[in-house]
């Protein structure tokens, strides 16, 4: 038996044996961590390696993950210490000495670092890691509770339905404006002539304001609903002239009768919805009915769907978007008999030297453009569909609708 530090051929063993010890992570995560270990560039701060047990007949038979700390709990607080961060030995070959070589390398390899302690913890529930513990000469120093609570204002409030907490919205503030820039611009040129003071502009998921900063500089009254608190914070920063609330677009007072000169939904609004849910047709002509009523003659009411198709052909699309300060990762699939998608985002968002990770899943109901455009006609609309606002093209499966009360 030979205790060693892993080499990149021990990665799919590697994994396995994480897996085992840490079974509430993904292969995926295990295996992007072992990687990152085995290839010298461990995802911490300092330094970290594994040590595997190597049995010339049998393989791999466990490991100890060993990292430097800047502190470990009950240790010397002025230097850094060891630490064991997994330890895992095959139920077959536990009692046999292969859980003391790993850790005497361990030890080794943190006195060589300039520890002069190593910590360790396991679950106080965990009797028989006690027991190798204290066999191998570590003291308890303490058992604890642990809590944690939130430094960024993630969304509270309504649950299920909620999208776009701190970092997400700040990342697409940054770095995914373009339709909300076109969309402005659009808006702005169809109510050319028009006089602003004759009404004013409701952004039904305003977002973080940035079409709403552009027709506030055009002249106009705008107000902006938007269920994400985050979003609005950053809105109440970015677009200081626009009347900010939080709500629902489903259920926000919309205004008085032929008040608004123009509604708009930019940006998929009316397909998020609560997860599980279908798409609930009835629902969104009850809405459009309403914002009709709301809208002056001629006002316009200026958005965009996804539908069936938005996933491409195969029903599955993954993105991936590299900026210098934010990695956002997308995995979108179309349940196509139920009329929805569902996005599993993960985003890597800069705070100071290291990246914050972040992840939601974001739940859409998809409508059918043909049906939406006959929906809006029946309610008296004149209808005019987009496959763009302006240089901003919508994708596959995605359609954008000028619809005007006449
Ligand atoms: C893709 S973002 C678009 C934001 C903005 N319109 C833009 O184009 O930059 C979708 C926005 O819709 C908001 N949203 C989703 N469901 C909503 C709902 N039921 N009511 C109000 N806002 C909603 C989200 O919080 C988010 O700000």
């Amino acid at each position: 038996m030979r205790v060693r530090l892993a080499e990149p051929g021990d990665l799919e063993k590697l994994v396995d044996m994480r897996a085992a010890l840490w079974p509430e992570g993904t292969r995926d995560e295990h295996h992007r961590d072992a990687e990152a270990i085995v290839h010298g560039r461990p995802l911490s701060t300092m330094p970290l390696v594994v040590f595997v047990a190597d049995d010339p007949k049998a393989g791999l038979r466990g490991f100890v993950e060993v990292g430097l700390r800047s502190h470990a709990d009950g240790c010397d607080p002025i230097r850094p210490s060891a630490f064991i961060e997994g330890w895992w030995v095959e139920a077959g070959a536990r009692g046999t000495g292969i859980g003391r070589a790993l850790i005497q390398a361990a030890e080794d390899w943190g006195h060589a670092q300039g520890a002069t302690e190593i910590g360790s913890d396991t679950w106080a529930e965990n009797e028989a890691s006690r027991r190798a513990h204290e066999a191998l000469g570590f003291e308890l120093v303490d058992t604890c509770a642990n809590y944690k609570k939130s430094l960024v204002d993630l969304p509270a409030g309504e649950g299920a339905g909620v999208h776009y907490g701190h970092d997400l919205a700040e990342i697409h503030h940054r770095h995914f404006g373009m339709l909300a820039r076109a969309g402005a611009k659009l808006l702005r040129e169809r109510l050319q002539g028009v006089d602003p003071a004759s009404g004013s502009i409701l952004e039904l998921g305003c977002g973080s304001g940035i079409s709403g900063a552009l027709l506030v500089a055009a002249g106009h009254r705008v107000e902006g609903v938007d269920i994400s608190p985050a979003m609005l914070t950053i809105a109440r920063r970015h677009a200081p002239g626009v009347q900010l609330r939080t709500g629902s677009a489903w259920t926000c007072e919309l205004g008085e009768a032929q008040s608004r000169l123009a509604v708009t939904a930019f940006g998929e609004v009316l397909n998020y919805t609560a997860e599980e849910s279908r798409p609930r047709p009835e629902a969104l002509r009850s809405r459009c009915r309403e914002i009709f009523e709301c809208l002056r003659p001629g006002g316009l009411f200026v958005f965009d769907l996804s539908g069936p198709g938005r996933s491409g052909a195969t029903g599955r699309r993954l993105g991936v978007w590299e900026h210098e300060d934010a990695i956002v990762y997308l995995e979108e699939t179309e349940i196509d008999k139920e009329q929805r998608l569902t996005r599993d985002i993960h985003s890597f968002l800069r705070a100071g030297a290291l990246h914050r990770r972040h992840r939601e899943k974001h739940c859409l109901a998809l409508h059918e453009a043909p049906v939406v455009e006959s929906m809006l006609l029946d309610i008296g609309f004149e209808v005019e569909r987009l496959d763009g606002y302006g240089d901003f093209s919508f994708g596959p499966g995605w359609a954008g609708f000028v619809a005007r009360k006449a």
